[in-house]
């Protein structure tokens, strides 16, 4: 099919969930993609920070290949090895002593939730069952998922949602501190808010959160779904600022694709969940958890890591660059390679004439334009979208103060 017969077939058989971008992929190769007419388009977006690894990774594809031949699925009812090797290499990188998987980002903080008020109602009994999370927030568009995600506007039309959920303004301690009372059993935050905005929890404040939730043994959640997994130059986000959550949730690069969720806790809480408490048809097959074990081996190999850290710094430098240039430009933030830059202006068109021009980023909060490259993005490449990001951002602002 070619990208007109795709979207016209969208048109008529998809729900109309998504806004989509102005563009039908067929084809991945590393840091690259294609439209069905064969034209190239480099990617800062990797499938919303989940192709990590760059498209069609060639260790990920030969173990799917292998898998999809021997065992693809089996059910929780039996044990498989690629699932246990899989949490024990997550295990033994972090503060986490024990998995549960399941298929999305939303899927593992409704784990994480369950997890954490069963942790509660054993130790306290009744009553203490609710969550604090913060504003912007995004934690998944289900269930508790949902009401966790503190964006009013996602959760008009969907009422009653479920119980048991406040909000707090994100990086005020004093806030924290002052909601504190006997019936919260958990505070759910992203160490930097993916969707929100690339909002970075500062030092102080997470290690003050940290701090706050034990002396009133409130668990912490850490929700790594987007910044987990190399995104900022460490294996997980919370590992940049020296402290550890009680449960933390993996999603998105954890499979390079291949659809996966991850709920981890250290052994104490993990105790609340026994057999028959919590279950996923899906969770953590084979097949995903063969992929997943390719992903941590290369993330953990050698210099990998290292290497987001240097061009992330490398990127950032050069949006500063343009910072510095350009008043329209409010900010740049992030971490390692989750990277963004605040506007005066919407920056809808940047990326439409950016997805034109052959380069593929996203916006969110109406003026932030995302990065989110594979992690396998070098120098060379970043080189290449600059100057064109900056004449667009030119173009656009130029185009936008005409039309006020
Ligand atoms: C921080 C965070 N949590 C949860 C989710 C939901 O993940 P999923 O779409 O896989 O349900 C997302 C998705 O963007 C996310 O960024």
């Amino acid at each position: 099919m070619n990208s007109a017969e795709i979207k016209s077939l969208e048109n008529k058989v998809i729900m109309k969930t998504y806004g989509r971008y102005d563009l039908a992929l067929t084809k991945g190769q590393g840091c690259t993609v294609w439209d069905p007419e064969g034209t190239a388009y480099l990617d800062f977006v990797a499938g919303l920070a989940v192709v990590s690894l760059g498209h069609s990774h060639s260790g990920v594809a030969q173990a799917v290949a292998a898998q999809v031949q021997t065992l693809v699925h089996t059910s929780n009812l039996y044990y498989t090895e690629p699932q246990v090797r899989l949490a024990q290499l997550l295990t033994e990188n972090c503060f986490a002593d024990r998995v549960f998987f399941c298929n999305s980002g939303a899927e593992a903080n409704e784990a994480a939730i369950k997890l954490a008020r069963k942790y509660s109602f054993d130790k306290y009994g009744g009553g203490r069952h609710k969550i604090l999370s913060m504003d912007k927030s995004f934690h998944g568009r289900i269930g508790t998922s949902l009401a966790a995600t503190a964006q009013p506007d996602k959760h008009v039309g969907f009422q009653p949602l479920p119980a048991g959920f406040a909000y707090l303004p994100f990086n005020d301690l004093k806030a924290l501190k002052e909601a504190m009372a006997e019936d919260i059993c958990a505070v759910l935050i992203e160490p930097i808010q993916g969707e929100g905005g690339v909002n970075e929890a500062s030092m102080n404040y997470l290690k003050g959160l940290c701090q706050v939730c034990r002396s009133y043994d409130v668990l912490v959640i850490f929700d790594e779904v987007q910044v987990g997994m190399g995104r900022t130059g460490r294996l997980f986000a919370h590992q940049l600022y020296g402290v550890e959550p009680d449960i933390m949730c993996l999603a998105k690069a954890l499979a390079n694709g291949l659809p996966i969720g991850a709920t981890l806790a250290t052994d104490k809480v993990a105790q609340a969940f026994g057999p028959g408490t919590h279950a996923s048809t899906f969770g953590g097959t084979p097949l995903v958890t063969a992929a997943a074990i390719v992903v941590l081996e290369t993330m953990l190999a050698p210099g990998f890591l290292e290497h987001v850290r240097e061009v992330g710094a490398y990127f950032k430098d050069q949006l500063n660059g343009l910072k510095k240039k350009h008043a329209f430009i409010k900010d740049v933030r992030g971490q390692g390679l989750i990277l963004a830059m605040q506007l005066d202006f919407p920056g809808g068109k940047v990326v439409s004439s950016l997805t034109a021009k052959g380069y593929l980023i996203n916006c969110i909060q109406t003026n932030v334009l995302r990065f989110l490259p594979p992690l396998i993005v070098g120098k060379q490449e970043v080189d290449q979208l600059i100057p064109v990001l900056e004449e667009t951002l030119v173009e656009e602002a130029a185009a936008t103060k005409k039309e006020l």
